[in-house]
């Protein structure tokens, strides 16, 4: 089962959670950061990008306090660390200050230019101005890869102008209050293959320190259908007139993360296929029969893979779709969903779904047409027409997805042993409404 449940159970120790998670990921690709001359190495002290070290699993925990009655405008956030990692693996703290107005945090740093490294215990601090109106301020730590750090004596303060520091009440700060499980009182933690425990016998301040401690992944094996075993199973027509006009599909249509416990029949599946990229016109274009979603230069960059959880009269498993003679051909026997879910942040509207969509693309097929437009611009664009058409028909069938894009795009692409010259982008779990 995944360690993260759900999205329901992120938000036990607060949704905020998921916005941190977010934002981790997207500061952690930030060009912005690429180019802070500062503090970025000189490109020969690095034969990398500082990005392409940094391992792309993470456990992470966190507490939130409610600021909402502080007027301030500085925050100094101080805690101790000790790191026990080989490699590329790091540990860094994080703070995030959110306000009452604005879904864009008044304050952010994750030490992503100044990661933990060292096995002794030190003080870091992050420190900085902070914009009006916070409403609360999310803090933590995160362990990038594999590997052993401890954690002590977090100590946040705040303050206006140059006053004196305020310090905030940060619950069981020296983890000194443990749970029967051994994890620590009034912290949230989550990460796959990450345990969060209190640990008595390495301790900066007081009996007990915080482990965060990241075990290697283990491998998964996969049942590929061998090549030579892999059978094309025509699907049924799919319906070109429904009951629903495209105005009130548009009008009504939501991101839907929760289904009913009801199959797919394959006609279902055919319809959502066809939505997704099937041929609508069999006329030849360059070469291409033309889709239900347009494309730049009719290039049609993406394959379409359809993973069955709950199909009437089709095995569990990883299949690819065959827009030309709507078919699908099974090449992964199994149920991958839970591992899918893992890789996505524990989204487990993957796992319960009757069937997902998965989206990957080949750049290369609208690259060599348009170069770096086509990779930063048309194929994100085509994608966007062909997960809305899923999102339409789903609304039209009374069936419900959500476009996922969170996930750990190795992870998925190893569980569903994508072609290397495949990049993963999207996943969409669809189901019946409840
Ligand atoms: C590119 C993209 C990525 C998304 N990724 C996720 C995701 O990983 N998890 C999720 O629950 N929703 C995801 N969503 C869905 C959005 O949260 C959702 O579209 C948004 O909240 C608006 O709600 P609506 O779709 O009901 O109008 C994504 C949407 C887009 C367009």
């Amino acid at each position: 089962m995944s360690t993260l449940k759900n999205f329901k159970q992120m938000k036990n120790f607060g949704i905020v959670a998921i916005a941190a998670m977010l934002i981790f990921a997207s500061c952690h690709q930030n060009p912005e950061f690429k180019k802070d001359e500062k503090t970025e190495p000189k490109k020969e002290e690095t034969k990398e990008s500082p990005e392409a070290q940094v391992p792309n699993r993470q456990g992470i925990f966190s507490q939130v306090i409610n600021v909402s009655n502080i007027e301030f405008d500085e925050i100094k956030f101080e805690a101790w660390a000790k790191a026990d990692l080989t490699d590329n693996n790091r540990f860094q703290f994080w703070v995030r200050v959110d306000s009452i107005n604005s879904s864009k945090p008044l304050f952010f740093d994750n030490m992503y230019q100044r990661p933990i490294t060292e096995n002794e215990w030190k003080q870091y601090t992050i420190m900085g101005k902070v914009g009006e109106n916070a409403q609360q301020v999310v803090f933590g730590g995160m362990l990038f890869g594999i590997g052993k750090t401890w954690v002590d004596d977090i100590k946040i303060y705040v303050r206006k102008g140059d006053t004196e520091w305020i310090q905030l009440e940060v619950k069981n700060s020296s983890f000194e209050k443990v749970k029967s499980d051994n994890k620590a009182e009034s912290w949230g933690a989550f990460g796959n293959y990450y345990a969060f425990t209190v640990d008595n016998s390495n301790a900066k301040d007081g009996t007990n320190s915080y482990l965060i401690d990241g075990q290697p992944k283990p491998k998964h094996v996969y049942n590929a259908v061998p090549v030579n075993e892999r059978k094309a199973i025509r699907l049924p027509l799919p319906d070109t007139k429904g009951t629903m006009t495209v105005e009130m599909a548009m009008a009504t249509r939501r991101s839907v993360r929760s289904y009913a416990d009801k199959a797919f029949t394959k006609k279902d599946v055919s319809q959502i296929l066809w939505a997704a990229y099937g041929v609508s016109d069999s006329t030849k274009y360059k070469g291409y029969k033309l889709k239900t979603a347009p494309s730049a230069g009719a290039l049609y960059p993406f394959e379409v893979y359809l993973v069955v959880n709950n199909v009437k009269g089709l095995e569990k498993g990883v299949y690819r779709y065959k827009p030309a003679n709507h078919t699908i051909t099974m090449e992964i026997k199994g149920n991958i969903s839970v591992d899918l879910t893992d890789a996505s942040w524990g989204q487990d509207m993957i796992e319960h779904a009757p069937i997902n969509i998965v989206w990957t693309a080949v750049f290369e097929r609208t690259t060599k047409k348009y170069g770096k437009r086509g990779r930063e611009r048309y194929v994100c664009m085509d994608l966007g027409h062909s997960g809305q058409n899923v999102y339409l028909q789903a609304t039209a069938l009374g069936m419900g997805t959500c476009a996922i894009g969170a996930f750990a795009d190795d992870t998925v692409s190893e569980i569903m042993n994508i072609p290397v010259e495949e990049e993963i982008l999207y996943i969409m779990p669809v189901g019946w409404l409840k």
